[in-house]
């Protein structure tokens, strides 16, 4: 039995950055972590992996769309998927072994194995019980079931199954048009599967702004992407090798089957806490196996905390750091914050999709006097010469003050664009101050300059 100042549970993104910051700040850590390999669901079967698949894929594209208007002429490169599949689990490797060496660099103690918390102060990781001063829950969350669906993770698969199919499908039908649907879709349409996307709603990617949804839809089916929107999935049945999937259209109850090779259930995560004995222990939950916490991370038990995909929020990595990071200050006596109101979202397709802050709905719910300034890839320079010139930024500010409110970016490095915003958003600047600060030339940056422009006396190349 060891003694430590904290434990985390989960060395997941939360976790570990939050194991590493503690020990940064001076205090005895240990993190649990079930798994062969640091890094989560994200690093191993998440959002690292499925870049790596992006990226690979995002060339093929290129290769068989652009190259030769580009006067690079032959052909197009085959596709080797066991060596593609081989590329991205190096990628993979390369990073839990990253982070493994930085555990040992911070003299974080990996306690191999699944743990619990028998009581407050203690963790019991197998045979073992170690105390700690304070505990931190980081377990992350698991893909949801949907009823009436199986999966075996090889013809009807989540998002991991979905980074290891044993062969490219022919065909491909996506439940859910979220993140991990239209990623993982845009992956597989790439590599010529016909992607049929099913969605309970009326709308992909549910809670982004309605403008650039609508937009990114049409992109989408420009590149052969299929929808069915406002239809719920009752049921998968399996024969031969093949699926069909079975769903309602909402608006008269008709319904239809699709058959295919392969389905992705991408129905949204739910908090993963079964096991730790939370119940056992007293920690108030909420609804589906959600942990409550205070405004410090602290859960309804004294010395137990906890952040990350199982308390409310985004399931995002990125919220999970911070909020890691926040616990550590609070655990070492300092003021942890995370501010909410700042947490951008990505999603990595081509073109990339990114926000951060409110959107044009919200802002109209809530009554709120805006205005906004758009300006389209087609004017950036930049974008042209890559041929990524569809899509637009879109910048939401108070009518009154100019302060930014929102950003909503479809189009090329959206995910790298979107945070000159939130920093922005961070200082309080006004939409003035983004326009009034030099960009450099020819940068897709450009374009948030030129939204922010739009906000005033308006953009200089729309
Ligand atoms: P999601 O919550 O983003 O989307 C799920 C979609 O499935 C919703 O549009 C919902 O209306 C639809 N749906 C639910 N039941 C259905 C049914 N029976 N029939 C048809 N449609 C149905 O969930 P997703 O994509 O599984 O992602 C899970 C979490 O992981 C999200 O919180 C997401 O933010 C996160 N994630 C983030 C990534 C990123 O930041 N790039 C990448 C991958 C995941």
């Amino acid at each position: 039995m060891a003694e430590f100042d904290v434990i985390v549970i989960g060395g997941g993104p939360g976790g570990y950055v939050c194991a590493i910051h503690c020990a940064q700040l001076g205090l005895k850590t240990a993190c649990v972590e079930g798994r062969e390999t640091l890094g989560g669901t994200c690093l191993n079967v998440g959002c690292i992996p499925s870049k790596a698949l992006l990226n690979a894929t995002h060339h093929l594209h290129e290769a068989e769309h652009n190259f030769a208007k580009m006067g690079l002429k032959g052909k197009s490169p085959s596709v080797d998927w066991d060596q593609m599949k081989a590329y991205k689990q190096d990628v993979v490797d390369g990073n839990t072994k990253g982070i493994e060496f930085l555990f040992k660099k911070n003299k974080i103690t990996w306690l191999k194995g699944w743990g619990s918390i028998p009581e407050a102060g203690k963790v019991k990781v197998g045979d073992e019980v170690h105390s700690a001063k304070s505990i931190v829950i980081a377990t992350g969350s698991e893909p949801a079931a949907l009823p009436g669906i199986e999966v075996d993770e090889k013809t009807v698969v989540t998002s991991t199954g979905a980074l290891s199919l044993g062969k490219i499908p022919k065909s491909l039908v996506v439940i859910g048009a979220g993140v991990i649907g239209l990623e993982m879709g845009s992956v597989y349409q790439r590599l010529g599967a016909k992607v049929t996307v099913v969605e309970y709603l009326e709308a992909i990617t549910p809670g982004m702004d309605g403008e650039i949804a609508k937009n990114f839809q049409k992109i989408l089916t420009k590149q052969g992407f299929e929808f069915v929107l406002g239809a719920a999935v009752s049921g998968v049945t399996q024969k031969n090798g093949k699926a069909s999937v079975t769903y309602k259209l909402r608006k008269d109850d008709s319904e239809a089957t699709i058959e295919a090779d392969a389905v992705l259930v991408a129905t949204g995560r739910r908090a993963f806490t079964e096991g730790l004995g939370l119940e056992g222990l007293g920690v108030e939950m909420l609804p589906r196996g959600v942990v409550k916490v205070d405004g410090h991370f602290q859960t309804s038990v004294k010395g137990v905390y906890a952040i990350g995909d199982c308390i409310p929020g985004p399931m995002l990595a990125h919220k999970a750091e911070d909020e890691g990071m926040a616990v550590a200050e609070i655990l070492a006596g300092k003021h942890g914050h995370v501010n909410y109101g700042v947490i951008p979202g990505v999603i990595y397709t081509t073109p990339e999709v990114a926000s951060v802050g409110q959107t044009e709905e919200q802002l109209k719910e809530a009554g709120r006097a805006y205005k906004v300034g758009k300006f389209p890839f087609m004017g950036n320079a930049r974008a042209k010469a890559v041929f990524q010139a569809e899509g637009f930024v879109k910048l939401l500010a108070d009518k009154e003050t100019d302060r930014i409110l929102g950003c909503h970016i479809i189009g090329p490095g959206a995910g790298d664009l979107i945070h000159e915003v939130c920093v922005a958003m961070e200082f309080g600047a006004s939409a003035q101050d983004l326009a009034l600060t030099c960009h450099a030339h020819p940068t897709y940056s450009e374009a948030v300059r030129e939204a922010a422009l739009a906000c005033g006396d308006g953009a200089i190349h729309a």
